[in-house]
């Protein structure tokens, strides 16, 4: 039986790599794909979730979701994923329409027309935690909420905060206090998935229009890496939620309470991960404790060349 799932990005390097294998496994069923504001404004990350899809054929729904956070300003990442939001390949000029419909009413028909859907999330949560708002329903049909973000140790957009929570720490907030399953992936594990050269060459050999997406995107990923962290290669983030849905074993997950910080202050958006119980509040999420790195390169391969 194929696992449903929708998929909410925000394209975005690794984003595309997270199309890439849910667009491909013979296990998933891809709904549709929402779009969210966070490494690039919306008309940015939308135009690249299209062309990524075109590009590779997936012929699912792409609709355009939230422009702005919840409650806070509006952050972008253009220093590592460039002007475009996915600056290294260029995508011919598609004609394909966006969705008529809004990302967040598609997650709500996505979940309430099918049965156990998985919502991935790579992004900042805005549009999941709206359509929870918008559809209660959601509340007891959603089979899980597979999301890239947070770390149970230090940020990466401020001392205590990742990207995606940072970008919308109130969504997170509606997330993971909502009672929906949430299996968070966090830096703590994908900063061990790092796209060295090494495995850019391993993919490039593959020698397939998806190989060659993928060379180029992570070259410029890298540098934009070295030039914003100086390091020599860049975490791969986002594919991590769904290759741990093509492969159970691929991470390992504790069940532990966790609390977004909203109080504004210098932890704002931190995800505040009770590894040790201390507080005995309910366990509210699975969080993400450790990664089988070789396995995640294999199913990543495995992906480029399912097309
Ligand atoms: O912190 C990493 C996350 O922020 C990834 O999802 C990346 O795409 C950016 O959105
Ligand atoms: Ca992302």
């Amino acid at each position: 039986m194929k696992r449903n799932i929708i998929l909410d990005c925000d394209p975005g390097h690794d984003d595309a790599i997270a199309i890439l294998l849910a667009g491909s496994n013979p296990n998933l069923n891809l709904l549709g794909i929402s779009v969210v504001a966070g490494n690039q404004t919306i008309e940015k990350t939308a135009r690249n979730a299209l062309n990524v899809a075109t590009y590779l054929g997936i012929d699912v729904p792409v609709a355009i979701g939230c422009e702005f956070p919840m409650v806070r300003e509006r952050v972008i990442c253009a220093a590592i994923h460039g002007e475009s939001g996915l600056d290294g390949f260029d995508f011919p000029k598609y004609d394909k329409p966006f969705d008529k419909r809004h990302g967040v009413q598609l997650i709500i028909d996505s979940v309430l027309n099918n049965e156990d859907v998985t919502i991935v999330a790579t992004g900042p949560l805005t549009n999941v935690a709206m359509a929870i708002k918008l559809e209660p329903k959601l509340l007891n049909k959603v089979k899980e909420i597979v999301l890239m973000g947070g770390s149970v140790d230090n940020g990466n957009t401020s001392p205590a905060a990742e990207f995606n929570i940072m970008c919308d720490p109130e969504a997170a907030h509606v997330v993971f206090s909502s009672g929906i399953p949430v299996k968070m992936i966090g830096l703590n594990v994908t900063r061990k998935v790092i796209v060295t050269d090494e495995v850019i060459s391993r993919m490039e050999k593959i020698n397939s229009k998806p190989s060659d997406m993928f060379a180029k995107l992570m070259k410029v990923f890298n540098a934009n890496q070295r030039n914003t962290f100086g390091v020599k290669a860049g975490p791969l983030h986002d594919p991590a939620t769904v290759a741990c849905l093509i492969d159970e074993s691929l991470i390992k997950f504790q069940k532990m309470n966790v609390v977004i910080d909203i109080s504004h202050g210098p932890s704002y958006g931190r995800t505040n991960c009770d590894i040790f119980d201390y507080l005995h509040a309910p366990h509210n999420a699975y969080v993400a404790m450790d990664i089988d790195v070789e396995k995640y390169w294999n199913i990543v391969e495995k992906g480029i060349k399912a097309y």
